[in-house]
């Protein structure tokens, strides 16, 4: 049995031990509890460090999700290591239409915070690049982690439960295919739209807007982009080749890898930059960044006159993609080409500009952009500024991380302001 279902079938285990000693009588004497300080919907990142976070204070929890098991996707984030927070996280990190809003959570519980737990509970980390921290073995980890955490202060985890109806009079009235529990507080963190495959619904947005808070433009982000068929003739004969790039579009600029896929264009530089992209914009790719491609073209025309462009550039470029941009080309040394011809090369290699399509959709988005408006909610507690005892965190509020460790960040920061306040 793997190591973290060891522990969810211990810690039920425990559970069950504290309750008494007939685990059926006690499964029906735990459905029986009904009244919650506070109800939090989704067993995410955001769900479960606010779980966590309000039971340290020794606020009765109870923790909805509808899946089978919690932090599913989690277990899935960085490529199965998690890339759990990063060591450089800062407010210029984040998009939101209020980009001061995300400054208190964050200050409130850093990555400093998360790593500090991350190591109470030894799980080994390394940076890989950028301030990137993954776990060294299995994301399971830190659901684990958290599920610990979150056992130690008597949370209620009610797995495989679906929300049918919430409603609010003196308190919260959540209604669900395993009976209906009051709280005086209900937070919502049932994250954004991204992954459906994987259960993502756009419930905190429903019930946000039940209650009139208002939201922002939603869009799939931090996902691969689209190109018309044009572009493709050139994309997918590479489709596979990797290469740093700087690329720029709106306000982002990110140096990172840039991948050629069948469908278009992907890569860290690619799902940064989706995130400011809108239909009809253009994104420049420099190929070559911190190069300047024209003068180093006429210099190697003086030092290396006999060599192929194509191998002049394979320095520089995947020889794959050295060989398709100079197909074009005049089968004859560099020498031989006109400063002109090789200034034109250097600008495309410095300044490609391409007009993607569109974007691969929720499917493969990575985050959803926008959610709940931040002007409709406190940015120290993520309470709504007109509902009270209503809280908003995580992915489904209108503020989301670049890729790199950030996207979790924001869940733990708003988590934990949430959890110090219901
Ligand atoms: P999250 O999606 O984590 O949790 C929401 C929970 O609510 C889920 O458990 C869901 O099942 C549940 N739920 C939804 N609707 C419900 C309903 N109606 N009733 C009950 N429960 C409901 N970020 C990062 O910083 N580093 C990384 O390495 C990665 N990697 C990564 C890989 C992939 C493939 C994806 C798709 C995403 C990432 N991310 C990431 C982004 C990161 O996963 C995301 O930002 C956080 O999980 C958001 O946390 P939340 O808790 O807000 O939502």
């Amino acid at each position: 049995m793997p190591d973290f279902l060891k522990h969810r079938f211990l810690s039920e285990t425990l559970g069950v031990r504290k309750r008494g000693n007939n685990p059926l009588e006690n499964l029906s004497r735990r459905m029986q509890i009904s009244e919650f300080d506070v109800i939090i919907v989704g067993a995410g990142a955001a769900g479960m460090m606010c779980a966590m976070s309000a039971g340290q204070r020794g606020k009765r929890v109870l923790l909805i999700e509808h899946a089978k098991e919690p932090g599913k996707k989690i277990i899935i984030s960085g490529g199965g290591r998690c890339n759990f927070t990063n060591i450089n996280a800062a407010p210029e990190n984040f998009l939101s239409e209020n980009r001061h809003f995300c400054k208190s959570a964050l200050a409130r519980y850093t990555q400093h915070d998360f790593i500090d737990l991350i190591k109470k509970h030894r799980i080994a980390f390394h940076e890989k690049t950028l301030g990137q921290l993954f776990c060294d073995g299995s994301a399971r980890q830190v659901v684990q982690m958290l599920f610990e955490e979150c056992l130690a202060v008597d949370v209620d985890l009610s797995l495989n439960c679906s929300v049918q109806g919430i409603s609010k009079s003196d308190r919260y009235r959540v209604e669900t295919n395993q009976g209906d529990f009051f709280s005086t507080a209900l937070v919502l963190a049932s994250g954004g739209l991204s992954i459906p495959k994987m259960g993502a619904t756009g419930f905190a947005h429903d019930v946000a807007q039940q209650f009139d808070l208002p939201l922002t433009e939603i869009r799939p982000a931090l996902v691969p982009l689209t190109f018309s068929d044009a572009d493709l003739d050139l994309m997918t004969p590479l489709s596979g080749l990797a290469f740093e790039s700087e690329v720029t579009c709106r306000k982002g600029k990110f140096r990172e890898a840039l991948l050629m896929t069948h469908r278009g264009l992907s890569g860290p530089a690619i799902l940064q930059i989706s995130s400011y992209w809108r239909e009809g914009d253009q994104i420049n790719i420099n190929m070559l960044p911190g190069t300047d491609a024209q003068t180093h073209l006429l210099q190697r025309k003086t030092d290396r006159a006999k060599a192929e462009t194509k191998t002049i550039l394979s320095e520089v470029l995947p020889s794959r993609f050295a060989a398709a941009l100079t197909e074009d080309l005049p089968k004859r040394p560099i020498g031989e080409l006109s400063d002109k011809l090789l200034r034109d090369i250097g600008t495309r290699l410095n300044k490609w500009q391409v007009t993607p399509a569109g974007d691969e959709g929720y499917a493969k988005a990575e985050v959803t952009l926008g959610g709940v408006d931040t002007n409709a909610l406190s940015s120290k507690t993520m309470e709504a500024k007109t509902v009270p005892g209503l809280f908003v965190i995580g992915e489904a509020v209108d503020v989301t991380g670049w890729l790199g460790g950030y996207n979790f960040q924001w869940a733990w920061s708003s988590g934990w302001a949430a959890g110090q306040s219901v």
